[in-house]
């Protein structure tokens, strides 16, 4: 049959992960890569996390449908995390457990949100948040974040466009691809303005814990009308365990507990009882935020200078986006990254997913993996790029 041409099936790729299939299919060739394209822990979650699991799964508890929030033993103990890593108090009624953060996502954005609403997000940005409002019917409305801006969003900008205010606002910190991490003034700004001018901010902290200056922050503190967004999928290191959660505030609570009914029934038990467990051990956890510090210094000091470019703060997450805008009269990360790929045997991201305008002369480079890979990266890059750049 024909295929129908649908809002839905024209959603664009998300090309880190085509990036991630073109690398293991050159591996599968027996080529050795170095995998800076993913952004997902190198490590597993925390011993007592598995423990839980492997007890949970022989429970016949376990094997039922969960609430459509989730088990409230699990809201309880995020509730918990709140009041001891911030000092915040977090309702468990209004904590839904999700399919990881993506599925909070898709509540929020279908809660919050009617056919047509104008959602502001930061550029460079996380590509699925903009295929999954252009797939839902809703119209991202891009806010630059640029170097010579700080690598922040403008609000003053958006005000001074001439264009009516948008509906909502999503906003990451720290941010992926750049790592830019928000003070608590930056958050409580956003979270003022937002509340001031009737914007629906939701704040997406799936990078929390993984900062490495400044005291730990939550949009929580500062608005109860903001939705939070996180997951246990990067300082948890439970990427593909599928687990996160979302805070929704009292006016969206009923909606989004009927939408999460309909859409997946409920989030996977027996992770939700692994997952309990990924609070007990923040000093394992943090040993891996020190490798992270690392690996981002040795990456900064290794890579040719011309390589790194105007490259953003990087004080949290594990992104580092390099400008690659001086190499080239035209840069093209796209052409730049496959070349890498194939003859240095480096993967890393075009920045093209994360802006389709200026992300051309960008690329993203994780380094969530492990110190000697980031040493053998930075080496190999060192000796492939001067010989790239004379052959062209
Ligand atoms: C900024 C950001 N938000 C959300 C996600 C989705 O994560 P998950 O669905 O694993 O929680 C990612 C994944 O890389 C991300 O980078």
């Amino acid at each position: 049959m024909a295929l129908k041409v649908t809002t839905t099936n024209r959603v664009p790729a998300f090309l880190a992960m085509a990036v991630m299939n073109a690398t293991r299919e050159l591996e599968a060739t027996g080529v050795d890569v170095i995998h800076l394209e993913v952004g997902q822990p190198s490590t597993p979650p925390p011993v007592a996390v598995n423990a839980a699991l492997t007890t949970a799964l022989g429970e016949v508890a376990t094997h039922g449908y969960s609430l459509a929030f989730g088990e409230m033993t699990l809201r309880r103990r995020i509730a918990g995390h709140y009041a001891d890593y911030y000092g915040a108090a977090a309702d468990p009624a209004k904590i839904a457990i999700t399919p990881g953060s993506s599925l909070g996502f898709a509540l929020a954005f279908l809660a919050a949100f009617d056919h047509g609403d104008r959602i502001a997000v930061t550029t460079p940005g996380y590509p699925a948040y903009r295929n999954l409002m252009l797939a839902m019917g809703l119209t991202p409305v891009q806010m630059p974040a640029r170097a010579a801006e700080g690598w922040m969003p403008s609000l003053e900008a958006l005000e001074a466009s001439g264009e009516p205010l948008p509906d909502g606002m999503l906003i990451a910190s720290p941010a992926n691809p750049t790592g830019v991490v928000m003070s608590d003034d930056e958050v409580k700004a956003v979270c003022e303005w937002c509340h001031r001018k009737g914007v629906r901010l939701i704040m997406d902290e799936i990078y929390h814990g993984l900062t490495f200056e400044g005291t730990p922050t939550t949009a929580l503190l500062h608005s109860d009308s903001v939705i939070i967004v996180n997951s246990f999928s990067k300082y948890f290191c439970m990427t593909g365990w599928r687990v996160g959660w979302a805070i929704f505030p009292d006016e969206l609570v009923e909606t989004v507990e009927r939408l999460a009914q309909n859409l997946y029934i409920g989030p996977p038990k027996p992770m939700q009882a692994g997952a309990i467990a990924a609070f007990d051990d923040y000093g394992a956890l943090n040993l891996h935020v020190d490798r992270y510090r690392e690996n981002r210094d040795i990456l900064m000091r290794g890579l040719p200078e011309d390589f790194l470019g105007e490259t953003a703060p990087c004080n949290g997450a594990f992104y580092l986006y390099a400008d690659i805008g001086a190499l080239e009269t035209s840069p093209d990360s796209i052409a730049l990254a496959e070349a890498m790929l194939r003859e240095a045997g480096v993967a890393c991201t075009p920045g093209v997913d994360f802006d389709q305008e200026q992300g051309h002369r960008h690329m993203r480079l994780s380094f969530a993996g492990s110190t000697a890979h980031m040493k053998e990266a930075s080496r190999r890059i060192s000796d492939w790029l001067p010989k790239y750049l004379k052959s062209r």
